[in-house]
């Protein structure tokens, strides 16, 4: 385990020193991580407990992550919580999801507000059930001007879509003639995602041994690292965040060039 150091120095020093982790280098953290929070029906199901138990089970994880990432001092967390294919699941499961968010937001708010956290929803909501909708738009509205952790959670979320919606948007603004056509570039595309005024992820997260994207981030992943580990999303904890970031910060970002 890592004892985190914040305000002596940059450095996170080791607990023990058998300890597997390094220390983490405080002044080269991602500045915006992406997590695919996968592995809550695997869980679950390994322990014979219904699906909804490891759904339950990835809020507890999803609570610490927040505020590991608060407390590390990472800028922004986006965290795929539903995309706009999970609606093909029973009726059953999609319905105690649903519950989980309100009863997350309904239990948690006070507490992010509390640490600062600015809470956004991104995807499209319109479609979410009212309940959730109405707590969505009560803890946006409550930390909006918090200057904390940005946690964004992606909800009837689906890359693809977030981009068809931008190309209408832009199409629009080329058809009204507020836009020519030379003027379309990438800060204009961005600007129409919903993430617009975030900065792309640096780190992707994906538990569950899977190793792929799913729909989530698409644009805004074309430079993202990608990390993965077989560790079920409900078992995710610090430790693999912080290893996560380990290996974040070993690698050599080129971006195309040399
Ligand atoms: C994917 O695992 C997970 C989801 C579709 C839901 C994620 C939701 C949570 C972590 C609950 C907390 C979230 C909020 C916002 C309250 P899976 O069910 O596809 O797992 P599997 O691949 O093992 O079946």
């Amino acid at each position: 385990m890592l004892r985190l150091d914040f305000f002596s120095g940059r450095k996170a020093q080791p607990i023990a020193d058998d300890s597997p982790w390094e220390v983490i280098d405080l002044s080269n953290l991602p500045q915006h991580i992406a997590v695919i929070m996968d592995g809550n029906g695997r869980w679950a199901v390994s322990r014979k407990l219904p699906r909804t138990a490891g759904h339950r089970a990835g809020m507890s994880a999803l609570k610490e992550l927040v505020t590991t990432c608060g407390e590390l001092g990472i800028q922004i967390l986006t965290v795929y919580a539903f995309s706009t294919e999970n609606w093909k699941r029973p009726v059953d499961e999609v319905g105690y999801l649903m519950h989980l968010l309100v009863e997350y937001m309904e239990k948690e708010l006070a507490e992010l507000h509390r640490k600062g956290v600015q809470v956004r929803a991104i995807g499209e909501l319109a479609e979410l059930p009212q309940a959730a909708q109405k707590a969505l738009n009560k803890a946006e509205q409550m930390t909006r001007k918090n200057t904390g952790l940005k946690f964004n959670i992606a909800l009837n979320y689906g890359g693809r879509r977030e981009i068809l919606q931008a190309l209408r948007q832009i199409a629009q603004k080329v058809k009204t003639g507020e836009v020519d056509l030379e003027q379309i570039d990438e800060a204009l595309f961005s600007h129409c995602l919903y993430t617009a005024g975030l900065p792309d992820p640096d780190l992707v997260i994906r538990p569950s041994g899977e190793q792929r994207l799913s729909n989530f981030l698409l644009w805004q992943c074309a430079y993202a690292e990608f990390w993965t580990s077989t560790v079920m999303w409900p078992d995710f904890r610090k430790q693999h965040l912080l290893e996560a970031i380990r290996d974040y910060q070993k690698r050599n970002r080129r971006y195309g060039g040399l």
